[in-house]
């Protein structure tokens, strides 16, 4: 989805489409467990999404430098669905109002296949699955269709795919339920993190239906999740951003899929998380830009979302000599979520060049805190939090500076500024060239006369 971030770069029309130690899942699925593993405290997290398997990858030395002891996909893990060239004429027009075929099409199994083999054979990625234990779930790409939601015919088989490229055991019942979405529990009493990985595919209505994204089954299952015994730490997975909802400020130019979208699923994630007194974190992806986001209303203790995007995957890669209109871009979009402080790499306090998401817990610490990045392919901290875990509970103290502007709550020209920005500069433009193709105009028709009269 996030490649429509340049879209309002209509000029650049070229467009490239966007962007343990060992646990066990509480259902005793997809575990890998090593025997006499399971007790061992994690501390270090890394996770990542957006990954083309076409391009090289030379971020995961910098994962590995990382030493994670998990490592979690947060979608797009390979692209797998194919596309169209951009055309505006011809039989394939993929372009415009007159456009007759989309640009996105599913791949065949066996494309599939040869993709999710490329991915595995990265030797930065083999290497990370030797050290570290690997997780993860999916988003569209890798679901198999651009945007695509429950309606996509091919889920079953995309399903058995991606869980066999995460080593899922064969006899996993995550093969049997309908969708991707697991649980797992790491470290010993008093250190324990909790990872939710959810999976916003394979039920999602359609967009702008206000509908669903996770469908009934999988919303009993997370109930019973967030109701189980209590972790230091519960980290919950989703391909999109949660706290995030960029299309407020960005439509008419693009949107972005994210749960802002779906408005009444939001309201209802936030009401289960208030109400299980859990220490949640969120991370996220797709966006092809990393971010770290905060809402201080949602229940009574700042939610924190992660995005990191991609592995591969940069809003800032797209043309990189235009690089500072991409962060030019970032910065006067207002974005009231958004975290700022001096840990940032640009003043838009975004990163849209190739990163990962860092997570390191100091148990030992008073009180015991979590750090929270984004890190570039380099490994050096682009974006970062760190907060007490106390912050993460509900308490006197937990919110100081309670802050509860959404995007949609913005003043409607502080909003739009982005769209006024764009659409001013467009039609400067136009005028500027109308004015140019009347000067020539001109010229050659006084230079014709002057022919005549001589
Ligand atoms: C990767 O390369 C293959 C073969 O060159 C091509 O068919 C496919 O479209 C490419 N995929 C992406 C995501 O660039
Ligand atoms: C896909 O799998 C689910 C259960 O996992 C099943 O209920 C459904 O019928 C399957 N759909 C198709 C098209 O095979
Ligand atoms: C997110 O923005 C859209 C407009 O693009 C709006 O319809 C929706 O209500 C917003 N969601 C939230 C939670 O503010
Ligand atoms: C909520 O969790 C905190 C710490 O995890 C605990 O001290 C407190 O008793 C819990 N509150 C309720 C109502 O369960």
């Amino acid at each position: 989805m996030s490649a429509r971030l340049v879209i309002f770069l209509i000029f650049l029309a070229a467009g490239n489409e966007p962007c343990a130690h060992r646990g066990w899942s509480e259902r005793g699925v997809a575990a890998e467990l090593r025997a006499g593993e399971e007790g061992r405290v994690v501390s270090r997290i890394a996770f990542g999404s957006c990954a083309n398997q076409n391009a090289s990858q030379p971020i995961w030395s910098a994962i590995n430098e990382f030493d994670p002891q998990l490592f979690i996909w947060l979608g797009d893990n390979i692209y797998g669905d194919n596309k169209r060239p951009p055309r505006v004429f011809g039989k394939e027009r993929t372009i415009g109002p007159w456009k007759n075929v989309p640009v996105f099409f599913p791949a065949s199994e066996q494309e599939l296949r040869e993709r999710y083999r490329l991915q595995k054979s990265k030797p930065g990625y083999s290497n990370l699955r030797r050290r570290a234990q690997v997780i993860g779930t999916w988003d569209d790409h890798d679901y198999g269709l651009n945007d695509a939601g429950k309606e996509f015919s091919g889920k079953n088989i995309t399903q058995k795919l991606l869980l066999d490229f995460l080593d899922e055991a064969p006899d996993s019942p995550r093969f049997r339920q309908a969708g991707v979405y697991a649980s797992y529990l790491f470290g010993p009493k008093g250190k324990q993190i909790k990872v939710i990985l959810l999976d916003t595919r394979y039920h999602r209505d359609p967009i702008r239906s206000d509908g669903s994204i996770l469908g009934e089954t999988q919303w009993a299952w997370l109930d019973k999740e967030l109701r189980a015994p209590a972790t230091q730490i519960t980290i919950i997975g989703s391909s999109i951003q949660v706290i995030s909802n960029l299309s407020a400020t960005t439509a008419p130019l693009f949107h972005m899929e994210c749960w802002g979208r779906f408005p009444k699923e939001r309201r209802r994630l936030f009401e289960l998380i208030e109400k299980s007194n859990r220490s949640v974190v969120f991370i996220s992806g797709d966006v092809h830009y990393a971010e770290i986001t905060r809402y201080d209303c949602a229940t009574g203790y700042p939610l924190y979302d992660v995005t990191s995007s991609g592995i591969t995957q940069g809003v800032e890669k797209v043309v990189p000599s235009l690089a500072f209109l991409v962060r030019l871009a970032a910065l006067v979009t207002p974005a009231t979520v958004r975290v700022y402080n001096s840990k940032c790499r640009y003043k838009s306090c975004t990163y849209g060049m190739p990163n990962f998401g860092a997570i390191e817990v100091d148990w030992d610490a008073t009180p015991q805190t979590l750090r929270l990045e984004a890190r570039d392919s380099n490994g050096d901290p682009v974006l970062g939090v760190s907060i007490p875990l106390s912050d993460l509970q509900v308490s006197a103290n937990s919110i100081r500076h309670r802050d509860c502007i959404l995007e949609v709550h913005l003043p409607w020209i502080l909003r739009r500024r982005l769209s006024i920005l764009v659409f001013v500069s467009i039609a400067v433009f136009l005028m500027l060239l109308i004015v140019l193709v009347c000067i020539i105009i001109s010229l050659a028709n006084r230079l014709l006369r002057k022919c005549k009269i001589d």
